[in-house]
């Protein structure tokens, strides 16, 4: 019955993804990957097609009603992507993951609600799917079939992401380090010190802003990257060198730098302190660590750091991963809510015709076949016959398509 369907994927499970790039749509605007996808949709004469990329997946969902099975994962991405060479081509073939017939249903369930995804659980991949299926129907290239999966998948994925507790507890170290952080409690005006200005930074300034923390001062090897993130706040940046001139006092320092080397050294964070013997919250995200340990033994020192949060990471990934079983029931419940749906649009759909076919048999009958009869009788004898007529053909109409639905909820 899903015989049209098929989904081709990529996914970080099987691939290196400084990769990925050779396996999406490559293109420099909306339009031109929208084309793209035209020409591959027109290419396999596909009836219908869904794209989806995110940072660690590509899917390709598929729709043709006659001759998907002629279509293999060597041929698409060489129509993709002509500059792959052959061992990338035989690589795919081997990787590439296919889904055919009901596991198409169960696999783009399984997706929006993120129990396929690297971090389970993350909401993410739920807001991807469903602005790329808009996207995908805004350029034309979804019909029917693939919106009615993606209604079906959208209530299922929420369902998930309600009923179980799949989403709760955090397992980004930048959230759970912010969560530590306020739990310290500090007031508002706090004077923070930031060492880097990466992306973890850039996701933990954020969270500062948020909570109201702005009296705060970035240090970065790069000044125009310390820029960057002191604007946030309203300031300026500063160069990494300017540290050990800095004389403003802090109550918290947060590290992440890429360094493998100690930035923040005793000497170092006993100037910085200018005499002040107030206790401090350190918080270091790098790895390898980027302050020196043996801060914590010799000074007052609250300290937040990568490696007891991953390890509370860890803990929270795990609970969600119990939460699966629940999460993989309703997939199932939702899959077998598809299939009945989905059946009884194939009813509608090879009804189409019908009514007109019916009311083609009427007008034959009554204009051709007993013209001459029926023009003989006197007019309410006709008109009686009308009226038959008319209620035979509504009650016809209704019948066929009312017992094969009842037949298919039986
Ligand atoms: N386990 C986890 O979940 C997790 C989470 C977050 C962070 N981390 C750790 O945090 C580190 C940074 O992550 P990110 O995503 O923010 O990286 P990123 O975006 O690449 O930024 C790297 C930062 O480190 C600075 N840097 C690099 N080499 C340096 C050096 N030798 N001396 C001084 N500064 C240096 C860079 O300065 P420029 O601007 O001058 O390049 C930049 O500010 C990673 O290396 C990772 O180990 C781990």
């Amino acid at each position: 019955m899903y015989s049209g369907f098929k989904i081709i994927t990529l996914s970080h499970k099987e691939l290196n993804l400084r990769d990925l790039g050779n396996f999406v749509v490559q293109s420099n605007d909306a339009n031109a990957k929208g084309e793209k996808l035209k020409q591959l949709k027109e290419f396999f004469s596909l009836d219908e097609l869904f794209y989806m990329q995110t940072c660690n997946r590509v899917v390709f969902f598929l729709y043709k009603k006659i001759g998907i099975e002629q279509i293999d994962s060597i041929d698409w991405f060489e129509q993709l992507n002509p500059s792959l060479d052959l061992p990338q081509l035989k690589w795919v073939s081997k990787n590439a993951l296919v889904y055919i017939q009901e596991d198409v249903i169960k696999h783009l369930f399984r997706l929006m609600s993120s129990l396929e995804s690297l971090v389970i659980g993350e909401r993410e991949v739920f807001r991807q799917s469903r602005e790329a299926y808009d996207q995908c129907a805004g350029w034309g290239l979804c019909g029917d079939n693939m919106r009615l999966l993606m209604r079906i998948g959208v209530v299922c994925s929420k369902e998930v992401f309600t009923d179980t507790k799949i989403g709760d507890k955090s397992v980004s170290i930048v959230s759970l380090s912010i969560q530590k952080f306020l739990e310290q409690d500090l007031p508002k005006k706090s004077r923070i010190l930031i060492i880097g200005a990466g992306q973890t930074i850039l996701m933990v300034s954020k969270f500062l802003l948020a909570n109201n923390y702005k009296n705060v001062s970035v240090f970065n090897r790069t000044v125009q990257n310390a820029d960057f993130i002191a604007q946030k706040f309203g300031k300026k940046g500063y160069k990494l060198s300017e540290l050990q001139d800095f004389k403003e006092g802090f109550d918290c320092i947060i590290l992440c730098t890429a360094s493998t080397k100690i930035i923040l050294t005793e000497e170092l964070y006993a100037k910085l302190l200018q005499g002040d013997k107030g206790q401090k919250v350190i918080v270091d995200l790098s790895i390898p660590y980027n302050f020196d340990k043996q801060i914590i033994n010799s000074f007052d020192v609250n300290f937040i750091g990568v490696e007891e949060l991953r390890e509370i990471a860890n803990q929270n990934m795990e609970y969600r991963k119990n939460e699966m079983i629940l999460a993989n029931a309703i997939v199932q419940k939702y899959v077998e809510d598809f299939k009945n749906i989905y059946h009884q649009r194939l009813i509608e759909r090879s009804f189409q015709q019908f009514p007109v076919q019916v009311k083609e048999i009427k007008e034959k009958a009554l204009n051709v076949v007993y013209k001459k009869r029926i023009d003989a009788l006197d007019g309410d004898s006709r008109e009686l016959l009308n009226e038959i007529v008319n209620y035979f053909e509504k009650k016809y109409i209704a019948l066929p398509i009312k017992s094969a639905k009842e037949s298919i909820l039986r």
